[in-house]
C-alpha cells in the first residue's frame, strides 16, 4: 500500500474515485464498506472475534477503524462545550490522510507527500484533548453548518495553512467552484471559493498584520513593515459586511518588528534600525492592537440579531527550528510528535496565546451581554507545539535529497504540510462553530 496516503474519512464523499486504488483507498466509506473481503472483515472484527485471534493483517485497519469510529459517532449535537487546548496526540494510524492535497491546489511548498517525504508516520496521529473526544473533520457537517454563510481566514501564512487545508477538506467531497484568485505571485494571498450544495463561500486574505500594512509584506524586497495600527487591512474591511465568520490569525510578522504607525504617523517599532530613533513598543501591544482594530470593523458593519457575525481568533502555532539556522538542512527532522511534558517548549507561546485570550475576553466586555458579535479563541498553540514532526522541512521542494544530503538548504518548519496537523485546527473550528451560544 505504498503511496495510500489518500483516504477520504468522509461519510458523504461521494465524487467518484478517478483512479482506481481497490475498494478501500479512495471511495466512499459506505462503498468501501461494501467491498466483499473487507466487510466480512470488519464484520468480524466487530462482532465475532475472540480479542486475540490471530489478525496480523487486519490490525492496523482494526486500530483504525476502531479510532475513528468510536469519535465519528460520538460527534455531539453541538452545545456541548469541551476544552480542546489542552491533550495528546495519540497513535491511530491513517487518521491523518485525509485527502490529496496536489487535488486542492494547494501550494505546492506544503504538499509533502508530492514533493517525496518518504516517512508517512506524521498521518498516523490524532489529537485527544484531556477529557472530551474531538470528532473527525466532517465536510458535510461543516457546510450544514454553515449553509448560506461566508467563511473569511484573515492573517499570516499560518491563517492561510489553515485556510488552504479546509478547502482541502471540503473540495475531497463537495463539488467546489473557485470565484476569484489574484493573478501572479499573489494568487495564494487572495482568493474565494464557493460550495454549490450548501451556498457556502470560504475566502482568504493575506494580512500578516491583520491591519492595513506597507512594505515587506506587500513586496519582499523591502526591509521594512510599516504598519497602521488604527486602520483594518482595506481589502478585508471592504468586504466584511458580507462576513459571518472571520478567522483571524496574526504574530509571527508582529514578533519580526514593524514600524508602527497610528493617525498615519509614527508611534514607535519594534525591531528597527536603532539609528532611526523609533520608540521601542515591543510586540505585545501592537499585536493587541491589530486585533482590536480588526475585532471592532467586524463589529461595526452590519452585523444584527438576524445575521449575526462570529470572530474566531486563532492562537499562536510555534515553529520548531529549535534555534538552528533556518538554512541548517537538519533544523525539523523529527518523525514523530512530542508527547506532553516531553519538552519544555510552552514558553515560546505562552505570552502570544495570552494575548489573545485576553483580547478575546477585552471583546467581549466591550461587546455587552446582547452583542451581536460573538468572539471565540482557537486556542491551538499547545497541540500545534507537539508537532516537530508535522512541518514540510526539506520537503517543501520536490525531491530535496536527489543529490544527497546538502550541506546547507532552507527548511519550512513553520506551516504545517497538507494534509498534516493543521488539519486538527480545522477540526477544532467545526465544533467551535456548532456550538450553540
Ligand atoms: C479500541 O479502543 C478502545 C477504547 O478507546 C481501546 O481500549 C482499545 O485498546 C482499542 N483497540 C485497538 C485494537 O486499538
Ligand atoms: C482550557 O485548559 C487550559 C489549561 O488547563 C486552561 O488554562 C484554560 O483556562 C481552559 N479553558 C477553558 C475555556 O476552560
Ligand atoms: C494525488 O493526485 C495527483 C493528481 O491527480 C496524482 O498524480 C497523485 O498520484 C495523487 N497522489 C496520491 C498519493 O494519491
Ligand atoms: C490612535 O490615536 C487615537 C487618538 O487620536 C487614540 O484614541 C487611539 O487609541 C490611538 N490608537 C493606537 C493604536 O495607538
Ligand atoms: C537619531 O539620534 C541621533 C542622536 O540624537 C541623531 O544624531 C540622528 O540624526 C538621529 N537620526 C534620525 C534618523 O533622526
Ligand atoms: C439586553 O437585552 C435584554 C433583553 O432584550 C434587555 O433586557 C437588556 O437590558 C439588554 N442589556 C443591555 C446591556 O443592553
Amino acid at each position: 500500500m505504498a503511496g495510500a496516503v489518500y483516504q477520504p474519512l468522509d461519510p458523504h464523499y461521494h465524487k467518484p474515485s478517478s483512479k482506481s486504488h481497490g475498494c478501500f483507498l479512495s471511495k466512499p466509506i459506505t462503498a468501501w464498506l461494501a467491498c466483499g473481503f473487507l466487510s466480512l472483515a470488519i464484520l468480524h472484527l466487530f462482532c465475532c472475534s475472540p480479542a486475540d485471534t490471530p489478525q496480523a493483517m487486519f490490525s492496523p485497519l482494526r486500530q483504525y477503524i476502531n479510532n475513528t469510529y468510536s469519535f465519528v459517532s460520538s460527534v455531539p449535537g453541538g452545545g456541548r462545550s469541551c476544552n480542546y487546548s489542552v491533550g495528546n496526540w495519540v497513535k491511530a494510524p491513517g487518521y491523518g490522510r485525509r485527502y490529496n492535497a496536489t487535488k486542492c491546489n494547494a501550494k505546492e511548498s506544503h504538499d509533502c507527500i508530492r514533493n517525496g517525504r518518504p516517512d508517512t508516520g506524521y498521518l498516523d496521529w490524532r489529537w485527544q484533548p484531556r477529557g472530551c473526544p474531538l470528532p473527525a473533520f466532517d465536510a458535510g457537517a461543516f457546510l450544514s453548518a454553515m449553509h448560506g454563510k461566508h467563511v473569511a481566514f484573515i492573517g499570516d501564512s499560518m491563517a492561510r495553512n489553515q485556510a488552504q487545508s479546509l478547502i482541502c477538506l471540503l473540495t475531497a467531497s463537495f463539488p467546489y467552484r473557485l470565484l476569484y484568485r489574484d493573478e501572479g505571485p499573489r494568487s495564494f494571498n487572495f482568493w474565494r471559493y464557493a460550495f454549490p450544495t450548501h451556498d457556502v463561500k470560504v475566502s482568504y486574505y493575506w494580512y500578516p498584520f491583520l491591519v492595513k500594512a506597507t512594505g515587506k509584506s506587500l513586496d519582499d524586497a523591502i526591509r521594512d513593515n510599516h504598519v497602521h495600527l488604527d486602520q483594518p487591512g482595506d481589502r478585508w474591511a471592504a468586504d466584511a459586511d458580507t462576513f459571518d465568520v472571520a478567522v483571524l490569525a496574526a504574530a509571527h510578522w508582529l514578533l519580526n518588528g514593524a514600524i508602527y504607525y497610528n493617525n498615519s504617523e509614527v508611534i514607535g517599532a519594534h525591531n528597527a534600525p536603532p539609528e532611526l530613533n523609533y520608540t521601542g513598543v515591543g510586540y505585545a501591544w501592537p499585536l493587541k492592537m491589530a486585533y482590536r482594530t480588526s475585532v471592532e470593523r467586524l463589529r461595526s458593519s452590519s452585523s444584527s440579531p438576524e445575521r449575526p457575525r462570529t470572530v474566531v481568533m486563532a492562537t499562536f502555532s510555534m515553529s520548531h527550528f529549535d534555534g538552528k539556522p533556518t538554512d541548517d538542512p537538519t533544523a525539523c527532522l523529527r518523525t514523530e510528535p512530542y508527547m506532553d511534558g516531553e519538552v519544555d517548549n510552552e514558553w515560546v507561546f505562552r505570552e502570544v496565546r495570552d494575548i489573545v485570550h485576553d483580547e478575546a475576553a477585552a471583546a467581549r466586555a466591550r461587546g455587552g451581554e446582547n452583542s451581536t458579535l460573538r468572539v471565540e479563541v482557537l486556542d491551538v498553540s499547545k497541540l500545534a507545539s507537539l508537532r516537530p514532526d508535522g512541518h514540510p522541512s526539506l520537503y517543501m521542494r520536490p525531491n530535496p535529497l536527489a543529490n544527497g544530503m546538502p550541506e546547507r538548504m532552507y527548511s519550512d518548519c513553520l506551516h504545517f504540510c497538507l494534509p498534516g496537523p493543521v488539519d486538527t485546527f480545522n477540526e477544532i473550528l467545526l465544533q467551535i462553530l456548532r456550538k450553540k451560544r
